[in-house]
């Protein structure tokens, strides 16, 4: 399996009305995905206000929270709570975005949180050493994401491909007997050669946000990122080209 993780971040080109035309295009695409068999995941990373209208429309699709808080139900006021998120509709969440750090403890038992609800963890590193010690706690997904190269449409597949293959030393160093994270790569991927060389370089898939949600093409965009993905498994799998 692959993964295709959209994070719309704040952006305003993805928040009211259009983060609905986003769900519902990568809901459509989702869907020729699976028509094709490709085994890819699309997966939206979402404002917490939008979790529960989105989820609810499109209940094939995965949507993460973008950030959840290591407090209880009750007179947490403000907080965004994992069994609140699950609730209303979140089935996972992206910790620790270079964007919203938050301490690692936090990150070690927000993982066996969500864990425990039955939701999936994707936890974002910044560097290999980071990579290796938050493989140790299991999440789902471990992105490595070099902060400088967030938006920057420079991707790490091109700037700097031998962190990706690093980070997945890293991660089979890191990880626990018995655990599956699976390593996705993260910053400036903007196209379908981007996507496919990550996962020439290791990584079972990717995290993307500007250049989804900057597209002037969304639906074109997907598809074509996505392709680069499955371009990659086949390569790898020996297996020819699907038009
Ligand atoms: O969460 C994904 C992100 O940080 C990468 O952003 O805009 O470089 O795809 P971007």
């Amino acid at each position: 399996m692959l993964y295709f993780v959209i994070n719309t971040k704040n952006y305003p080109e993805a928040s009211g009305r259009s983060a609905i035309r986003l769900a519902s295009i990568a809901n459509s695409v989702a869907q020729e995905l699976r028509r094709h068999k490709s085994n890819v995941e699309l997966i939206l990373s979402v404002p917490a206000f939008s979790i529960s209208l989105l989820s609810y429309r499109y209940p094939a699709l995965s949507f993460f929270a973008q950030h959840l808080d290591n407090v209880s139900e009750g007179s947490t006021t403000g907080f965004l709570v994992p069994e609140i998120a699950k609730v209303f509709g979140a089935s996972g969440s992206v910790l620790n975005h270079s964007e919203h750090r938050i301490p690692e403890e936090a990150i070690r038992r927000l993982v066996e949180r969500l864990r425990s609800l039955d939701m999936r963890s994707l936890v974002c590193a910044r560097d290999e050493n980071e990579v290796s010690r938050f493989a140790l706690y299991s999440p789902d997904f471990l992105a490595i994401e070099p902060p400088e190269l967030i938006g920057s449409g420079n991707a790490v597949s091109k700037a700097r491909p031998t962190l990706i293959s690093s980070s997945l030393d890293a991660l089979r160093r890191g990880r626990v007997a018995d655990s599956s994270t699976v390593l996705l790569c993260g910053a400036g991927i903007v196209d379908s050669i981007d996507a496919k060389r990550a996962v020439e370089l290791g990584a079972e898939g990717i995290l993307v946000a500007s250049g989804i949600v900057k597209a002037l093409d969304w639906k074109s965009k997907i598809r074509s990122l996505a392709k680069g993905l499955i371009a990659a498994k086949e390569e790898q799998l020996g297996r020819p080209k699907k038009e």
